[in-house]
């Protein structure tokens, strides 16, 4: 339902001074501000009305800074569990799954919630916009970007690790609008967001933002819109694995805006995130109450993250500390950073598909084996209402049921690449 909207649905606040300004554009920053601090969207509607389905996520567009609504988005599915909560003896456990699950109503097409992003980001472009979106990821952000850009005509640079490259497979091919440069094998996502950082500062170039985004966080956030108009009520927990923390900030800002509604109570729940071992530094810094993150040396960081399954989760510069970030949701909302290992993840997995019918991403894994020792700690109540994100799912069954097509990348640069090398081949590239 290709659907111009005529003007905009909000405006900006910055986080840092409470100051609210008009977005001229593709703003990440308040204008004039020195101190590092997120902005926020704050919309003309102070109350949700979720248009209908056949919106995709755009029935949640009351609180999405878009223009523009595209083709082809899903909104995440709530539901009841039955299977899982049984066997963890919860009485009140609402699963909100993105990715693939055709015979519960959703098809994500890149099966993670990264298309919820994808989406919102993507709508956010003006129709005057004339640059080329740069974005780095692991994975599941560069699959979502790449389909929603390659089926939308919007150009596109992707910035991806030669090691995650396996993740840039699609049911269809890619179109040329969409390359893809990777940093050298050894690197990890850190040193694509250093390669994406150089294409940003030439003038073709303009960066996706990250956690910067208003659309990014707003996108992620109708995860917990999705589970509070299912509900009825904000939940009293939510576990969601983290590797940037953008989703939990997003879900504690979806929780602001609900409470403003005034129709969903009046709680502010609980975010029970969770990383990986034995890459947890936001776990390290959060258990001493602290602001700021271990420093941890580059090679034993990638040491570490060669060491997760749930390589999504492996963002070394995270919005933790900046003001409106994951430090400050966590100490206004409460909650914990728990971790898991591998294994435990495997074992939840396995009760995942068991109990409920599906296979999930390890990052999703991830949070359902902290929300398992969560239980089984005492830590939340058998009666207590909880929103377990399920993140990504259905990519084995997305796997089994479809042939697939994977990206190639058009350049691969050095781990540290030479400026003016990266500007002779990206200005060519487009
Ligand atoms: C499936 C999945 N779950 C969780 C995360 C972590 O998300 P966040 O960026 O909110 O920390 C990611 C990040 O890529 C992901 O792909």
């Amino acid at each position: 339902m290709a659907h111009q909207l005529s003007k905009t649905n909000y405006q900006l606040q910055s986080l840092a001074s409470g100051k609210i300004f008009t977005d001229e554009g593709w703003m990440l920053d308040a204008p004039g501000e020195d101190k590092p601090g997120l902005i926020r969207a704050v919309y003309e509607k102070k109350q949700l009305n979720p248009k209908d389905d056949s919106f995709g996520i755009y029935k949640f567009s009351d609180w999405l800074p878009v223009m523009d609504f595209l083709e082809g988005s899903y909104a995440p599915l709530t539901y009841k569990s039955e299977g899982l909560a049984n066997h963890l003896g919860l009485k009140n456990l609402y699963i909100t799954f993105s990715g693939y699950w055709p015979e519960k109503g959703i098809s994500m097409r890149t099966c993670s919630f990264k298309e919820t992003e994808a989406y919102s980001v993507c709508g956010r472009l003006r129709p005057e916009h004339d640059q080329v979106l740069v974005v780095a990821s692991a994975g599941n952000t560069a699959r979502a970007f790449a389909r929603v850009c390659s089926d939308n005509n919007i150009p596109l640079l992707l910035c991806v690790p030669e090691d995650n490259l396996n993740a840039l497979w699609f049911d269809e091919p890619i179109k040329n609008n969409v390359k893809l440069v990777a940093s050298r094998a050894g690197g990890d996502y850190f040193d694509a967001i250093h390669l994406s950082n150089l294409a940003a500062k030439l003038d073709k170039f303009v960066p996706e933002g990250g956690a910067k985004n208003v659309a990014r966080r707003d996108g992620m956030g109708t995860t917990v819109l999705s589970a509070a108009t299912h509900i009825g009520s904000i939940p009293d927990y939510y576990f969601q694995a983290v590797g940037s923390g953008t989703g939990a900030i997003a879900a504690w800002e979806a929780n602001l805006r609900l409470l403003e509604d005034g129709r969903f109570g009046t709680r502010k729940m609980k975010l029970m995130v969770s990383q990986n071992e034995p890459f947890v530094p936001m776990y390290d810094a959060w258990k001493v109450r602290s602001r700021e993150l271990p420093v941890i040396d580059d090679n034993l960081a990638r040491d570490y993250v060669s060491r997760i399954v749930a390589k999504v989760l492996s963002n070394r510069k995270p919005p933790y500390a900046i003001t409106g970030g994951l430090f400050d949701a966590l100490s206004d909302a409460g909650g914990e950073i728990m971790t898991a290992t591998n294994e435990q993840a495997h074992h939840a997995a396995k009760l995942f598909e068991e109990f409920e019918g599906n296979d999930i991403h390890p990052a999703a894994a991830i949070a359902t084996a902290t929300l398992i020792d969560a239980v089984k700690k005492k830590m939340v109540a058998k009666d207590a209402v909880i929103m377990l994100n399920i993140t990504g799912g259905g990519e084995e069954k997305f796997k089994r049921e479809k042939a697939l097509h994977y990206l190639k990348p058009d350049i691969i640069f050095d781990i540290d690449p030479d400026f003016e090398e990266v500007k002779e081949k990206l200005t060519r590239l487009f």
